[in-house]
């Protein structure tokens, strides 16, 4: 009976330490899991305004591919050589033609043109079409291409204006 009563003891005890950690886990989540509700997730798919959602597991590979791919020049959205043309939504949405899609995002990698769309910079921005240039494309799916493109534009709906740094002109 009294080594019973011990265990009880023991097992409240427990649960005391338990209970406020569990009630700080939900307090939190609620926070985690509004961030990728499917509003969140759901984003232009091409330049005539078609939304596509994305899933939570699709984003997370994106932006895994994103950072192993791109993450060397446009780590949390900037773009480390040219602080004018990062990922963020205004100056995708300024671009000709416009970047805030996936399709054009999924173009760009492809063969990637300058801001003002007047030719192209392939040459100079790794992209599927000379993935001799830059290897870490070469081996890139256009499903890995469309996922990016989708962390690209989920990215600062979840960071806010921490993706592409805010915006600073040079
Ligand atoms: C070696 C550095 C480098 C790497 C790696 C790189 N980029 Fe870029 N990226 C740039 C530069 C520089 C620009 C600006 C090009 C210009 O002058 O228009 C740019 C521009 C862009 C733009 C246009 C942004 C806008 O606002 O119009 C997109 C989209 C983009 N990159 C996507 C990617 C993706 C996706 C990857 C990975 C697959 C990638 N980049 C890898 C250097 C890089």
């Amino acid at each position: 009976m009294a080594s019973l009563f011990t265990t009880l003891q023991r097992s409240l005890k427990g649960l005391l330490i338990l209970i406020p950690v569990l009630i700080g886990l939900v307090m939190v989540s609620p926070v985690e899991a509004a961030r990728w509700d499917s509003e969140t997730l759901t984003v232009p798919g091409n330049p005539e305004g078609t939304e596509v959602t994305f899933s939570e597991q699709e984003i997370n590979t994106g932006r895994k591919v994103f950072n192993t791919s791109c993450g060397t020049c446009h780590a949390g959205g900037i773009t480390k050589t040219n602080h004018n043309v990062g990922l963020d939504p205004e100056t995708l949405a300024l671009a000709t033609p416009a970047r805030d899609n996936v399709d054009a995002l999924v173009d760009y990698m492809k063969d990637p043109t300058s801001y003002d769309g007047e030719y192209s910079i392939a040459d100079l921005h790794p992209s599927m079409r000379d993935a001799e240039l830059y290897p870490a494309m070469r081996d890139l799916t256009d499903e890995e291409l469309r996922l990016m493109a989708g962390y690209i534009l989920v990215a600062p709906k979840v960071q806010g204006t921490a993706w592409g740094g805010g915006k600073i002109y040079f």
